[in-house]
């Protein structure tokens, strides 16, 4: 099968092939060929470039993309798509006065979502998080890191995986999964916080990595939720696992949780809107990826990660939803990049670098994903007829795309 896209007005992301992260100045450039083509060979982009230099050969299907802009999908590498109902109640709370914090406290929030999924089946499970997995595809996410961490019991969470295991068999995108083992204290570990983290230790772990249900750890290191010898435990346990740490740090307080997730290599580091100058030093001498979550600072009222700041100091950045039914729920990729450029200061360019290549490096698939190269997944998004790639981001309310095309075939 091999399918031909042409008269393509701008093809974004165009870069050679071995091209696995973008770093500060760096992100400012997007590589662009206008008036473009794009050759598909089953899931695979083999060859790419100006209308003019195409020699023509048969193929199996053209789109003519006249007008239209193409990019890479969106990597979206924060997502907790997986949950049961939804927070309307809280959220509708929260607009009256009470902080996310209060309604943590008084056994909402994350307790509140995890009484709801140990009640519900696994198939109603998948159901639900199907939709949503479709839908975030609809608005043009082409790989996505999924966690766990509304279980709170082995159990629950084991469920939780298997369900991210059959969205990964049954979605054509690229699906990546986390143990978010420590999201919460359950209710009946109130006042025994290290019984619960000798449960994650000795049994969520080793059952988790015997199964293979996650590649990632993940902990929210976080004041009133773990701390950072907590998190150190369960880093150490999942490390000895093989499960490579991807951290929530720095949404609410900075207290070390960086340097935490550096001194283990983790992969990314996500949250940050409360981010110091040495957190930024310290990401320096490192190969942690910093992510931001922009639409969960709109959705909460809380500061932005200082998007800008990091990325001039040199640093990369990577932007994902969070899609949650607390702090986030809304899987749109969109939305996410006008938001870091309205609010962080990120030019399209720089966003668009975080959403898609540096995406793809904060789930280790950037040897595969996030940019236009010869080798790389045919996952592409056609836009609508619109004046440039600035109206991502600028015409934000908008739906701008017409096609997705996930491993080489429309969605
Ligand atoms: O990333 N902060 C921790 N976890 C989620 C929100 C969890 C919830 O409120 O359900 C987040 O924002
Ligand atoms: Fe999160």
């Amino acid at each position: 099968m091999t399918l031909l896209i042409k008269n393509i007005k701008e093809l974004l992301q165009v870069r050679e092939t071995n091209v696995t992260i973008v770093r500060g100045d760096d992100m400012k450039t997007l590589p662009i060929i206008k008036n473009a083509y794009v050759l598909i060979e089953h899931d695979t982009i083999i060859e790419y470039g100006h209308m003019d230099d195409y020699s023509p050969i048969e193929v199996d299907e053209i789109i003519d993309a006249t007008g239209k802009i193409v990019l890479p999908t969106w990597c979206d590498s924060h997502t907790h798509i997986v949950y049961a109902g939804d927070r309307t109640q809280e959220f509708v709370d929260r607009i009256n006065g009470l902080s996310y914090e209060a309604i943590a406290n008084r056994g909402g929030g994350i307790l509140n979502s995890a009484e709801k999924l140990q009640n519900t089946s696994e198939d109603e499970l998948y159901k639900q998080a199907s939709k949503r997995l479709k839908n975030s595809i609809t608005l043009g996410t082409g790989a996505i890191e999924i966690k766990s961490g509304y279980g709170l019991t082995v159990d629950a969470e084991l469920k939780m995986l298997r369900v991210i295991k059959r969205l990964k068999k049954d979605f054509p995108i690229k699906v990546k999964p986390t143990l978010l083992a420590a999201h919460a204290i359950p209710k009946n570990y109130k006042d025994n916080k290290e019984g619960f983290i000798d449960v994650v230790v000795n049994e969520m772990i080793p059952k988790v990595a015997k199964e293979e249900l996650a590649e990632y750890i993940d902990v929210f290191c976080e004041k009133g939720y773990f701390d950072l010898k907590d998190t150190e435990r369960i880093l150490k346990a999942a490390i000895a696992h093989r499960l490579i740490p991807k951290i929530h740090v720095n949404q609410f307080n900075a207290f070390g949780g960086v340097a935490l997730g550096v001194k283990y290599n983790a992969l990314s580091v996500d949250h940050l809107e409360e981010l110091n100058p040495e957190d930024i030093s310290i990401l320096k001498n490192s190969n942690t990826m910093p992510v931001a979550l922009p639409s969960c600072s709109y959705f909460l009222s809380i500061p932005y990660t200082p998007g800008r700041d990091i990325i001039d100091a040199g640093l990369p950045l990577a932007l994902a939803t969070d899609y949650n039914p607390g702090s986030t729920p809304s899987g749109n990729m969109n939305f996410v990049v006008a938001s870091a450029c309205i609010k962080m200061k990120l030019t399209p360019e720089e966003a668009i670098n975080a959403a898609t290549i540096n995406g793809a490096y904060a789930m280790g698939i950037s040897n595969l994903y996030g940019s236009i190269s010869r080798g790389k997944k045919a996952n592409l998004i056609i836009t609508k007829d619109i004046p440039s790639y600035h109206h991502l981001p600028y015409a934000f309310g908008d739906n701008n795309i017409d096609t997705v095309i996930i491993n080489g075939q429309k969605f």
